[in-house]
């Protein structure tokens, strides 16, 4: 059944009025609605409430506050209170609760670790979310459900372990196939009946922190899968639930982090109505990173996100916490909406008195009143969005650059075993993720299954792992006129984790013209030089390939070791397209240089050059175009040439300013 859209743009965010008593609560709306606060997400905690002992329900609190807040014509965010599970739980059932990497079965306590694969979980959480729709299903004011609450975590537990051998028959349906593709006869690896499989975890086949350091890589990336696909069965046994009682109402889950290593949102993105996020940049994040965020948020599904969480203030939780400065919270929340949010929420609505969270900001703090800084800013955007919201909900932006981030290459990547330990996939990603943003070229975080046609550039750093079809998906794209940029340690693996043999990058070798024969370590404090051939001196760290060109040309070499004079960087003309291949890790200021031959030779757009401001544009179902000018910094910054004429300002409904100020945020349209 096709899904209702939200029906307006959201804001709000969590709000736990079951830690306080009833008679506040109607305050509490007074507040909010001073600031146009128009949705409360609520029930994300509340299991132990819900079921004090197992079979016993009391949902007589939760129905006075969807009473509550529905009468005050709030839209709710309902969520089903599956990731905080009660302590009687762990009691009766200890199966319920995750092994951990170490071994170790947890206690009572904590949130977000239940096992996925208990089947005491699963019975109790089916039989809550089953209460909770039945109940609420016919409130109007649902707008969306949220299921659990930010799944992530791993277990390894002996009920994990039974159902990942079922997993891997689905996989690789005999033990031959399955010790091929493991290429277990290494170190007598090979397994001689389905049960003598064991997980990966400290004491067996893995070592060093979680996820990092492995032996038998294909079983550890296998792991990961199973676990992401584990949780995601959880995911849609709830949203199955739901469903039955709810069918046309919006269900997501929220995601979260930088991005989580441990789920696969982009496999979890098919069973999302709408993606979810919930957004903690730490203080000394570059800004681009939390764009490449929501620009992968709203990739994952082509459609505007849900802002699920972020902080008003100060978070509680990072080594050091500062106030967002005067103006900051308003430019970082309409930073996601410049890449594609439709909602702008809050954990949390209230500051909690005790546990946890206590110190996390909120919307009406400890001190309980509106004449603080943080309220009267929060007041401001929600007048701001009364305005803009409705204009800008469901526009896009209409992206020519696709850069491919896979979970699959995320795990692999980081499991190899040599070259260099200073393998990490994100900050690769993030080095070419800036360029394009510093250029304001709107940039799709796309998958390896995305669609590549529609791009004119599509950026593909250390694409370590090609699954099958991916060889063809690309040197297609490419004949046909597409282009195509990747790096070292691309193509070198299949989807078990196995070298391609006949030289690198392996299925690249025929697009890119190229193959490499050796890769060199670039030791931490040293750098190779490279010199394109117009002069320009650059820069590699980390790695540096040792390429043979078949029929691409160099464009850069090395000028430093004893591969001085061979390629270092090279240029493929591959039927219609051309591909770029990049053998190192370049500084900032080096891939500056090479990113603007390859956006000088394709012609890519930018929204505003010269300048320090972000610029991102949104374009309606009528074609309006919104320009999103966001001054991330400290410092004023002048308005870019491209706005001086023309434009409007929607927030103020005047002409742009000439000079924005610290973390002014303009959204412009003629
Ligand atoms: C996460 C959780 C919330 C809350 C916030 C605090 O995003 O989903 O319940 O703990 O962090 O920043
Ligand atoms: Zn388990």
């Amino acid at each position: 059944m096709k899904k209702k859209d939200l029906p307006q743009f959201l804001y709000g965010g969590d709000y736990n009025p079951e830690q306080w008593p009833e008679d506040t609560w109607s305050d509490d709306i007074k507040v909010f609605k001073q600031a146009e606060i128009n949705s409360a997400t609520i029930n994300v905690f509340s299991w132990a409430l819900l079921e004090p002992q197992e079979g016993e329900y009391d949902f007589s609190q939760l129905d006075k506050i969807v009473k509550t807040l529905s009468d005050a014509d709030f839209d709710i965010v309902m969520a089903t209170s599956t990731a905080a599970m009660p302590a009687w739980m762990f009691k009766k059932y200890p199966d319920v609760a995750r092994v951990d990497y170490q071994g170790r079965r947890h206690v009572f306590g904590a949130r977000h670790n239940f096992c996925p694969s208990s089947k005491n979980y699963q019975r109790l959480a089916s039989d809550l979310v089953t209460r909770i729709a039945k109940r609420y299903c016919d409130n109007p004011h649902i707008v969306a459900w949220h299921v659990n609450n930010e799944y992530g975590g791993n277990c390894y537990c002996d009920a994990c372990a039974k159902e990942f051998r079922q997993w891997l028959k689905g996989r690789y349906h005999t033990l031959d196939q399955l010790n091929q593709a493991w290429n277990m006869n290494v170190w007598s690896h090979t397994i001689h009946d389905w049960d003598e499989i064991v997980v990966p975890n400290e004491l067996g086949d893995a070592w060093g922190p979680e996820g990092t350091e492995t032996i038998v890589a294909g079983l550890s990336v296998d792991y990961l899968r199973f676990q992401s696909d584990q949780l995601l069965n959880l995911y849609q046994m709830e949203k199955q639930i739901i469903e039955q009682y709810s069918p046309d109402i919006p269900v997501t889950t929220n995601f979260h982090s930088l991005p989580n290593k441990m789920i696969d949102y982009q496999k979890w993105a098919k069973s999302q109505d709408i993606i979810s996020y919930d957004s903690y940049p730490a203080y000394d994040m570059p800004t681009y990173h939390p764009a490449f965020l929501y620009d992968m948020m709203r990739t994952l599904k082509q459609q505007p996100f849900m802002l699920m969480e972020s902080t008003p203030s100060q978070v509680n939780w990072q080594p050091y916490s500062p106030l967002k400065r005067p103006g900051q919270m308003r430019a970082t929340e309409l930073q996601a909406v410049a890449h594609g949010a439709d909602t702008v929420q809050f954990f949390q609505l209230k500051q909690a008195l005790g546990g946890s969270e206590k110190y996390h900001g909120a919307v009406i703090s400890h001190y309980g009143r509106t004449d603080t800084r943080a309220f009267q800013e929060v007041e401001r955007l929600g007048h701001d969005l009364r305005k803009v919201g409705p204009t800008i909900k469901g526009s896009m932006p209409n992206a020519k650059v696709g850069l491919i981030f896979d979970w699959s290459n995320f795990w692999s990547f980081e499991y190899v075993d040599g070259i260099t330990h200073d393998l990490q996939y994100l900050p690769i990603i993030l080095d070419y993720y800036r360029q394009f943003y510093e250029r304001n070229i709107p940039t799709d975080v796309i998958s390896v299954d995305d669609d590549f046609s529609k791009y004119d550039l599509v950026v593909a750093p250390v694409l370590y792992m090609v699954k099958p079809g991916l060889e063809e998906k690309i040197t297609d794209y490419v004949a046909q006129g597409g282009h195509l940029l990747t790096t070292f340690m691309s193509g070198m693996v299949d989807a078990s984790d196995n070298i391609y043999p006949g030289g690198y990058p392996g299925p690249l070798k025929q697009v890119t013209g190229i193959w490499v024969e050796e890769s060199d370590a670039i030791l931490p404090d040293q750098d190779v030089k490279i010199a394109l051939t117009g002069g320009q001196q650059l820069s590699g760290h980390l790695m540096a390939d040792l390429i043979h060109l078949e029929s691409a040309k160099t464009i850069a070499k090395y000028a430093s070791e004893f591969y001085a004079g061979t390629p270092a960087i090279t240029e493929n003309k591959y039927g219609q397209g051309k591909a770029w291949y990049v053998g190192s890790r370049l500084d900032h200021d080096s891939l500056h240089k090479v990113i603007s031959m390859v956006v000088d030779d394709l012609s890519l757009a930018s929204l505003a050059q010269n300048t320090n401001l972000e610029v991102t544009r949104r374009v309606t179902a009528d074609g309006k175009e919104l320009y999103f000018v966001l001054n991330m910094s400290n410092d004023s910054q002048p308005l870019p040439d491209e706005f001086k004429e023309g434009y409007y300002d929607l927030l103020t409904g005047q002409s742009p300013k000439e000079v924005l100020s610290a973390w002014d945020v303009e959204i412009l349209a003629k």
